[in-house]
């Protein structure tokens, strides 16, 4: 039997059963597709369901606020896909009056959509032979055929885009697409896959050589960059203050406490004579009421530590950078997870 029809075999008895699956809406495959990347199937369920109520077509999501979208987004990361996904919901709205491009040069035009989600749509919804290459068919192709190439080098990276396509069923795209990556999510997993029951494990070269646990590897090592998180909690007759975040760094668009960054800890004396307190001490009078121990937050990039200050305040401050929300509404915002987890820890939410 052939890669394909082995993969195929495993998948129609073995697949789970996912509301996308069900569907060739290409509005509900992108949706589903933009909140699967980086996220758990279990994880990202709700998070469709949620969606695909509010939004049940492209055409209401292109007519929805980004403030909104991007709260029914909170808790998922990644904020940039939601702004993206917003983006392109309007842009088929207008330049596709709402139909979903049908061809795989058009969709994968779209701002948001790459290689992977360009061919997981036009193959789920269309039926169109083209091969997907996510993390999990890398490491299904990687290890069934021995790549020794790193999987983040070009050269890696170019070989596994032509063994996927040279794998692919080209009469069964949607369900051989289907069935690849539940096969790497389900079974050909990281570690301590269960090799002895493969279906392939008499043609897997990686299982000949002994060298599942050592395929695929990558080049680079990921450069994490660490950063120190200040945020204060402040509190003037049950009224406290948010910022909208902006371009050109993490969390777009969200909102968060009036924060000040720094290269390491600081003790509440040395924030004293940041420019964000010394602002709020020309205005007022404050009191540091609770200091949170450090929270820390894991980003793909990048390790947040973060501590919160509780201040009460004598009177309002008033700048223009700041929005001043009564704690009862500081659900209405979207939050970062850090935020939204910490204010649920002290029951501010
Ligand atoms: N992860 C990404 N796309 C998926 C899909 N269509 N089904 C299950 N898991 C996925």
């Amino acid at each position: 039997m052939s890669f394909s029809a082995i993969l195929i075999n495993w998948y129609l008895t073995h697949k789970r059963d996912l509301p996308w699956r069900n569907t060739s809406d290409p509005y509900k495959i992108w949706l589903s597709e933009i909140i699967l990347q980086q996220t758990r199937v279990e994880q990202g369920l709700p998070y469709y369901l949620k969606f695909i109520k509010k939004y049940p077509d492209v055409k209401k999501l292109a007519k929805a606020d980004e403030d909104e979208v991007l709260k029914l987004w909170q808790g998922l990361g990644y904020y940039s896909r939601a702004r993206n996904l917003h983006f392109t919901a309007k842009e088929i709205a207008t330049k596709y009056k709402g139909n979903f491009p049908s061809n795989y040069h058009e969709i994968r035009a779209l701002k948001g959509i790459g290689d992977y989600t360009a061919a997981a749509i036009a193959s789920f919804a269309y039926n169109l032979p083209h091969a997907v290459v996510d993390g999990n068919v890398m490491r299904v192709l990687s290890r069934y055929l021995g790549i020794n190439e790193a999987i983040d080098s070009s050269k890696g990276k170019k070989m596994l885009a032509e063994a996927a396509q040279e794998l692919l069923d080209f009469k069964n795209p949607a369900v051989y697409n289907q069935a690849i990556m539940e096969f790497g999510a389900t079974f050909c997993v990281p570690v301590k896959p269960d090799c002895e029951n493969c279906p392939f494990n008499y043609s897997c070269e990686a299982f000949r050589l002994n060298k599942v646990n050592e395929l695929p590897f990558k080049s680079k090592k990921t450069k994490i960059t660490k950063r120190y998180f200040h945020y204060f909690i402040f509190d003037y007759k049950g009224k406290t203050y948010l910022h909208k975040r902006k371009s050109g760094d993490i969390w777009q668009g969200l909102y968060e406490f009036p924060l000040h960054e720094a290269n390491s800890y600081l003790e509440f004396e040395e924030l004293l004579k940041s420019q964000l307190l010394k602002d709020v001490a020309r205005h007022t009078k404050m009191r540091l009421i609770k200091t949170s121990s450090i929270k820390k937050h894991i980003l793909s990039h990048q390790h947040i530590f973060a501590q919160f200050y509780h201040i009460h305040l004598n009177k309002p401050f008033t700048n223009k950078r700041y929005i001043e929300v009564p704690f009862e509404a500081l659900n209405n915002y979207a939050l970062p997870r850090l935020i939204h987890r910490y204010l649920e820890e002290e029951t501010l939410l």
